[in-house]
């Protein structure tokens, strides 16, 4: 290990400083914001090694990366001069009114960085509203009412989406789910998880589009009536699962057939973080309309988009912009980014290469290790109760997420849920990422059997 920091978690966690806060916070925010469960840590800051500090002087690896919007290090010097060379000379503006240089050469380089024929954008502020926007466009496009969309899947937080997002009925989606009209669902597919199958995976996940042609079509929706297919590529949510080739042949097929936009939600697995540039690189696919958000902001500001054809957008009456949107400092961090985006992939495949080979062998070594997915710089290591019911096993993962954030790695662990995730910078020092994937092997062997 030629790292000289390495993480050190010397309190309880919380830890007493971090207490006080979330006791005012406690009594301040509403709900979702003063939940300590899945974070019981307070930043104090980062450092440039990829390290958060916490109030309590307790220092972890960062494997949140900001949920994937900072996807260069916390401190991408670039970005950061960009950003305030462009406050400097524009200030805050509203683009959708009054553009300046940066603003279309971002548009320029998203087309050029664009898979299939995609030559359109229009700019958002959030990823919530890239996909409102898009489905939108669909439903004017094709002038159908309905979205076939799949459960589990996450496409942000408005009353529309919360009927589209059901990976977390229980907690996010709760009481927000009026069932608005204009949505069917199938089940994501996975060879992991797949409904009504059963036996240890591998799984057939052609099965679901089975289920949407034998089933849906036939006794739910009338094909003519569907405008378009939202899908992640890479489900992150929901636990980082991805399709067969299988599934992707057959869903174009079915869009093809029946004249349904392909609406790819890249928001989270884009821009590197599963690999290649999109997701849907790894499959060859061809949307009709594509969603970036997160990384897209490079660490900077604010920053969504959608891309397009032009048949679908060079002429329509969809609104998307707004106050914020596009604001020429972020688009500056954008652009900035983008330079960054092609150097990290080379280490983005030195991530996965590594997860791979350290984290793998979980599966073959324990019962309760139902599978490791390792998709670039996206990990996952799913916790169930045997390998043959696939029962979700949410006890051991939480004993696990607690073990290993005492060891310094911070990743992603909700309450209730059976999957761990790990979202680092597509630049973390891959001695940092082996480390912190051993001190994952550790922690599980801990957890799973005391030693
Ligand atoms: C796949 C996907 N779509 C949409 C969103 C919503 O993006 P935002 O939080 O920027 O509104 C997210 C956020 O996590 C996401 O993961």
């Amino acid at each position: 290990m030629s790292r000289q920091n390495y993480p050190k978690v010397s309190t309880e966690l919380p830890g007493p400083r971090s207490q006080e806060i979330f006791d005012r916070q406690g009594k301040v925010f509403y709900t979702q914001m003063h939940q300590s469960v899945t974070c019981p840590l307070i930043l104090d800051f980062k450092s440039d090694d990829e390290l958060l500090h916490d109030v309590d002087g307790n220092t972890f690896a960062n494997h949140l990366s900001a949920w994937g919007a900072a996807p260069y290090g916390s401190f991408p010097p670039s970005v950061r001069q960009a950003q305030i060379e462009a406050w400097d000379r524009y200030g805050m503006e509203i683009s959708c009114f009054l553009q300046s240089p940066p603003v279309v050469e971002l548009a320029e380089r998203l087309v050029a960085l664009a898979p299939g024929n995609l030559t359109r954008v229009a700019p958002t502020v959030t990823g919530t509203e890239a996909v409102e926007g898009a489905v939108k466009m669909a439903r004017e496009h094709t002038g159908r009412p309905m979205i076939l969309a799949f459960l589990g899947q996450y496409h942000g937080e408005s009353t529309y989406l919360s009927q589209a997002t059901s990976t977390e009925v229980s907690s996010i989606s709760s009481g927000a789910a009026s069932y608005a009209p204009g949505l069917v669902f199938a089940p994501y597919p996975s060879t992991y998880r797949v409904p009504f199958a059963k036996g240890p995976a591998p799984h057939d996940d052609t099965a679901v589009i089975d289920y949407i042609e034998q089933w849906l079509l036939r006794h739910q929706v009338e094909p003519t009536q569907i405008a378009g297919v939202l899908i992640e590529p890479i489900a992150g949510e929901l636990g980082v699962y991805a399709p067969s080739q299988a599934f992707w042949d057959g869903l174009t097929r079915l869009c093809r057939e029946h004249g349904w936009l392909l609406i790819c939600d890249e928001i989270q697995s884009g821009l590197g973080r599963s690999g290649p540039v999109w997701a849907g690189d790894l499959w060859g696919l061809e949307p009709d309309l594509l969603l970036t958000g997160k990384g897209f902001a490079a660490g900077g500001q604010a920053m969504a988009a959608i891309i397009g054809t032009d048949a679908v957008m060079a002429d329509t009456h969809v609104y998307t912009t707004g106050t914020y949107v596009w604001e020429p400092a972020a688009v500056a961090a954008s652009l900035a980014g983008l330079d960054l985006l092609e150097p990290a992939l080379e280490n983005v495949k030195e991530l996965e290469r590594i997860g791979r080979e350290v984290m793998t062998p979980l599966v073959e070594k324990y019962e309760q290790v139902g599978d490791v997915r390792q998709y670039g710089a996206w990990g996952a290591i799913e916790f169930v109760e045997d390998k043959v019911s696939q029962r979700p096993n949410s006890a051991v993962q939480s004993r696990f997420a607690h073990n290993i954030l005492r060891r310094g790695v911070l990743g992603i662990s909700d309450p209730g849920k059976w999957v761990y995730r790990m979202q680092p910078a597509l630049t973390m020092d891959p001695d940092l990422y082996r480390w912190s994937c051993e001190q994952i092997v550790e922690a599980v062997g801990e957890v799973l059997t005391g030693s």
